[in-house]
């Protein structure tokens, strides 16, 4: 499967699920301040999750261009050590503004990754949020991907650091769960494809998808604290890396060698190798 036939099934999937396939924004948010670059599927979506926008669509889906080189998401100074991580990226989302909450959100992932990209549940792992002293353990999530079929030993906790997303300091935010991809040879193999790798070192494990689960909105104060407000309704924001995803669907070890990239590297390789152009003779004083 080509890198634009990963993006076309993702966005077929959801415009059939009832989503409204909606262009990817600019790099540089139109009415943002508190972001320099766009950096998930969600900021164009901002003030839908609010409240302060209605459309006459409550169910979208895109491939949003995104940058992180900065500010709260930044990979700069993870490229070069890691299979993923390239600063410009494609991300694949659907959203829901206070239509489909967690129950769908996790149904249509699963159904998705298994039944259309046919990936081998096997190779699948699930984070949720185990809470702390502000919000409190998503046991729900827990038990809906074991609903929809997870093993529960694959359903894993861990902390805000992973697993609570926010845009940036100010703005919607929620508990988050992510699927990640066991990259190895053989899945049956437990010292590898263990839970030891799960946001550990290295890209044995590899982060494909993100759910969030919009339920608040974080604001500052003018005393410079930060508050949690739910939002006017719950909400979904999920975002896939097409990169991540191409390089599952194609086998191969990092985004690099993906049809998407790998063209890319070559021409800019090929360039290095061309011959300089003979020196100019300099003719005599
Ligand atoms: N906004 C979330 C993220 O960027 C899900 O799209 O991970």
């Amino acid at each position: 499967m080509t890198g634009d036939q990963v993006r076309s099934t993702f966005l077929g999937y959801f415009e059939r699920n009832g989503h409204k396939i909606v262009h990817s924004s600019p790099l540089l948010p139109a009415n943002d301040p508190t972001l320099l670059f766009t950096n998930a599927g969600m900021n164009q979506f901002k003030d839908l999750f609010l409240g302060i926008e209605k459309r006459d669509y409550t169910r979208a889906a895109s491939s949003q261009k995104c940058i992180r080189a900065g500010g709260k998401h930044n990979d700069l100074d993870e490229v070069g050590k890691t299979a993923r991580h390239h600063t410009f990226f494609e991300m694949l989302g659907n959203f829901s503004f206070g239509d489909y909450f967690k129950e769908d959100a996790i149904k249509y992932a699963w159904d998705l990754l298994v039944n259309e990209f046919k990936l081998d549940p096997e190779r699948l792992w699930f984070s949720v949020f185990e809470g702390d002293e502000e919000v409190g353990p998503d046991d729900e999530a827990r038990e809906l991907w074991i609903k929809v079929g997870a093993r529960p030993e694959r359903v894993l906790g861990f902390g805000r650091k992973d697993n609570f997303w926010q845009m940036g300091d100010t703005g919607p935010c929620g508990p988050c769960s992510e699927i990640h991809y066991y990259m190895g040879d053989d899945p049956s193999d437990p010292e590898k494809n263990s839970p030891h790798w799960v946001n550990g070192p290295g890209d044995t494990k590899m982060e494909i998808w993100n759910l969030v689960f919009m339920k608040y909105n974080r604001t500052q104060e003018p005393d410079g604290t930060f508050k949690l407000t739910p939002l006017p309704a719950p909400s979904v924001d999920t975002g896939m890396g097409l990169e991540r995803m191409t390089a599952v669907m194609q086998h191969v070890k990092t985004n690099y060698d993906t049809d998407l990239i790998k063209p890319i590297v070559e021409f800019a390789a090929s360039l290095g190798t061309q011959a300089s152009p003979p020196a100019t003779p300099v003719p005599p004083a």
